[in-house]
Formats: structure tokens, C-alpha cells, sequence
């Protein structure tokens, strides 16, 4: 039977790490879209594609050679062969991501592509993002909402990166970005229908077990 489970929210909520345990524990398949955003810009950079010219971008978007897992088991993103799993986790590609996800013809085709993993996969996945529930999936079985405070937010994605960098290039860029992404997707509030669950404090196992009973109940 379908069981779509659309999961949005900010960066540092912790969506990529519990979006991909709940679909081990649901045995679903899994698309973190989040990484096609990141390819993408990958793929412009390379290609010297000025991200102000909205017709280039969106013709990137159609040509773009990507192959992405959708096992929660193995991550990998490849485009035109080159493995670029760790390259779009890159400052580069974090402070241009936005650039490229705020071009509409490039979401456009970004969106047909993700309903067709999601059809390709009988309608089994949870799907992770800031439009899922909104825009890709409206009609998803579960729909989720995932928060958390600013502090606990820039605290993950700290943690997340090594401990590299200040508290304050942190705000920059996490925030900054959430600013930006907000003037196309809005992610902070949940629409009709959408679960919204806190996961400010709760650590990682609570805030996976707080998915799987919402998916259950
Ligand atoms: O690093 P973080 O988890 O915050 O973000 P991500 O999920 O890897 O997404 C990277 C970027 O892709 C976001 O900042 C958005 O610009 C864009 N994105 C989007 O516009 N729509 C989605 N459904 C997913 C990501």
C-alpha cells in the first residue's frame, strides 16, 4: 500500500539524518531532495553558468546528468559520472545553493523529477525537503513539519561540520540561507494538515521514535 512520508524544515532541524533512519525503519525507499538542489549548483559552478541568468540555470536543470541513491542505506549524488557526494556539502555550494533553488524554471524541473522517484518507487518514500508537503507531495500519507529552535539548530549543524567554524559564521550562513530559501518556499510555518513536531529538545532516537508514532497512529 502507498506510504508517502513528506518531511520539511529549516536547515540544522535534523531532517536528512531522521527522514533517512525512519525509512530504514519503514523499509521505504528514500529521496533527500536537498541534494538535488546541491547538484545542481555543483553542476552550474562547473560549467561556469552564471547563476543570475535564470534561462541558463533552468536549462542546466533540464540537461543535468544526476544519479542519486534512494536507499536510505547508501548515500551517493553523481553527476555525469563524477561522485559528488561529498563536493556538494561544500561551503561553495552551501552559499550558492539558494541562488539556484530560487529560479522557478529550475525548481520546475527539479519537481517533475521528484515525483517521478517517487512514482518509480510506487509511491514508498520519505521524501525530505522544504516543499514536500507543500508542493511535491501535497497528497503525501504523512506529512511532517520538522522544527527546532534557532540555538539548537546552529548547535546541529555545528556539530554537524566539525566544530570548524565560529558561532557567528555559523548564524551567518544557516540563517542567511533559511532568509533566502523563505522567499520561495515557506518552510517555517505548517500548512493545512501538516504535523509539526519540535525536535528542540529531543535528541536524535526521541525525535526518529516521535516520526514512526506519528506515522503509525
Ligand atoms: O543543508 P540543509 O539540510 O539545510 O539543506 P538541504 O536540505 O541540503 O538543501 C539545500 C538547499 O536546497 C536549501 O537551502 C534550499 O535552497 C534548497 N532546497 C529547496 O529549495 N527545496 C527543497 N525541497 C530542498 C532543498
Amino acid at each position: 500500500h502507498p506510504l508517502v512520508v513528506a518531511v520539511d524544515g529549516p536547515s540544522g532541524s535534523g531532517k536528512s539524518s531522521v527522514s533517512k533512519a525512519a525509512a530504514r525503519a519503514l523499509r521505504l525507499a528514500y529521496l533527500d531532495t536537498g541534494a538535488m538542489y546541491r547538484a545542481l549548483t555543483w553542476y552550474c559552478l562547473d560549467r561556469g553558468i552564471d547563476l543570475k541568468d535564470a534561462a541558463a540555470v533552468e536549462n542546466a536543470a533540464e540537461e543535468l546528468p544526476l544519479e542519486q541513491s534512494t536507499s536510505p542505506d547508501a548515500e551517493f549524488v553523481k553527476v555525469g559520472g563524477v561522485d559528488v557526494t561529498e563536493a556538494i556539502r561544500e561551503p561553495r555550494i552551501s552559499e550558492n545553493v539558494s541562488a539556484v533553488a530560487t529560479t522557478l524554471g529550475a525548481r520546475t524541473e527539479l519537481i517533475r523529477r521528484q515525483r517521478e522517484q517517487i512514482e518509480k518507487h510506487r509511491n514508498r518514500m520519505v521524501v525530505e525537503g522544504r516543499d514536500i508537503t507543500t508542493v511535491v507531495a501535497p497528497r503525501a500519507e504523512v506529512r511532517l513539519l520538522l522544527t527546532a529552535s534557532e540555538e539548537a539548530r546552529l548547535r546541529r549543524r555545528g556539530v554537524q561540520l566539525g566544530g570548524t567554524q565560529s558561532k557567528e559564521q555559523l548564524a551567518q550562513q544557516v540563517l542567511e540561507r533559511d532568509k533566502k530559501d523563505s522567499t520561495v518556499v515557506n518552510f517555517t510555518r505548517a500548512a493545512d494538515g501538516v504535523v509539526t513536531l519540535d525536535s528542540s529538545d529531543l535528541d536524535f532516537r526521541q525525535t526518529v521514535d516521535a516520526v514512526l508514532d506519528i506515522v503509525h497512529r
